[in-house]
């Protein structure tokens, strides 16, 4: 890239994401190598697009944390994230991580794009017996259980094999304390065995000859610096179960791992984060697999939408974008803040305005009072942090969940 990305100081926008790889070169907004604008007027929109080698710096920035702090450990990209097919293949054949998978589908999809079977983790929940039957098939899957009903039914299906189980610490973990984004806490969940039922967990799998290898966890999702105390207890809370389990060679910690989603988050810091595990584990022999999706793959990723009008009503001024809240659902669905960003920018006179989606649903809205340069209609404006739960999620409600996805490599 030839020219210097804007500063901060003069642009009509905060630039609190900007970064090496998502900046603007003479007002026009570049993912890696690519101009956006330009490749929404090549690819059409609304489209996904993906900047591979970004998933590579995070997948190489974790490795040397743990490194860093002397820790045996494994990366599984949990696919759930995003299973676009050219994503998987180009992680498989990168071989810096394995594949997490949640169902049966999942477990097909990783092997299908070039995982090995012994570089998948399993961990689904509310297993049916097709599912367990399946499941069982693949005795070098890295398969963990999470519940008594499962652990039965897999013993019976597939006895003498090696396992994990999930557990519930009973304490979650979310971004901002966001309690629809924990897995754990006060009340009961579903995810997970609970330290009062694991001694009926142990004789399930003495009784099936299954030898527990494996403790897994995942307290929630979007954990940042401000929560790291909060992951401590957690790992504090799985000693319970570890400790317990003489056959155990590894903790899988989940994943949960945040990203910044406004001007007053800060990114995750990695040393910091791997000093919590290192202050648990240091000297231990257990080796610490992690399952990250949004951190790997959340902000290597955009929606580009086209602004479809701009219309007063009442006090609020709406721009109508050409993609619904079907095609990122998080912001809708957990309040995760979105932030629409123009691909060119204009000095059009920066004012609030309310950006919404094209589905006919009260909660179809990007963002409320957002700062802009005054866009027109046509202009293309990227939804950032758009890689992660947001074409894995979408749907195709009003028939508007046809979408391109592109899949940059430089
Ligand atoms: C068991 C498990 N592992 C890993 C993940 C990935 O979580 P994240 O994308 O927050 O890292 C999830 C997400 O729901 C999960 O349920």
């Amino acid at each position: 890239m030839d020219s210097i990305p804007i500063d901060s100081t003069d642009a009509p926008i905060n630039l609190w994401w900007q970064r090496d790889d998502l900046s603007f070169h003479h007002d026009r907004l570049f993912l890696g190598q690519c101009d956006l604008s330009e490749l929404a007027s090549k690819v059409g929109t609304p489209a996904y697009v993906i900047r591979a080698p970004r998933v590579l710096e995070k997948l190489n920035s974790l490795h040397s944390a743990f490194d860093k702090a002397g820790l045996d450990h494994r990366i599984f990209y949990a696919i759930k994230a995003n299973r676009s097919p050219k994503l998987l293949t180009y992680l498989a054949s990168q071989g810096l991580c394995g594949a997490d998978v949640c169902s049966p589908a999942e477990l097909i999809q990783a092997l299908s794009c070039g995982f090995p079977e012994e570089d998948i983790s399993f961990t689904g929940t509310s297993l049916s017996s097709q599912d367990i039957n399946t499941l069982a098939k693949f005795d070098r899957l890295r398969i963990n259980l999470d519940s008594l009903s499962a652990l039965e039914r897999m013993g019976q299906a597939s006895p003498g094999r090696e396992i994990g189980i999930r557990v519930n610490p009973d304490i979650g973990i979310g971004y901002t304390g966001n309690e629809m984004l924990q897995y754990s806490g006060i009340e009961a969940t579903k995810f997970g065995i609970y330290l009062d039922r694991l001694p009926e967990a142990i004789a399930l799998a003495k009784k099936y000859d299954l030898k527990i290898v494996r403790v897994h966890f995942h307290a929630g999702c979007g954990y940042l610096n401000r929560e790291l105390n909060q992951l401590a207890d957690v790992i504090a809370a799985s000693k319970a179960f570890t400790e317990a389990l003489p056959d155990l060679r590894e903790l899988n910690i989940g994943g949960g791992l945040g990203v910044p989603h406004t001007k007053d988050d800060t990114l995750l810091n990695l040393d910091r984060w791997a000093e919590v595990l290192a202050d648990a584990f240091s000297g231990s022999k257990l080796k610490i697999a992690v399952e990250p999706g949004d951190f790997l793959i959340k902000d290597a990723g955009i929606l580009l939408t086209e602004v479809t009008y701009i219309e007063q009503r009442k006090d609020i001024e709406f721009v109508g974008l050409n993609a619904g809240f079907n095609l990122a659902m998080e912001p809708a669905f957990y309040g995760l803040p979105c932030e629409p960003v123009p691909t060119y920018l204009s000095r059009n006179e920066t004012r609030n305005f309310t950006l919404v989606g094209n589905v006919n649903e009260a909660l179809d809205k990007w963002a409320v009072n957002h700062p802009l340069p005054a866009p027109e209609e046509g202009d293309v404006i990227a939804l950032i942090n758009a890689g992660g739960y947001a074409s894995s999620m979408r749907s195709d409600h009003c028939l508007r969940g046809d979408v391109k996805e592109v899949l940059l490599l430089k």
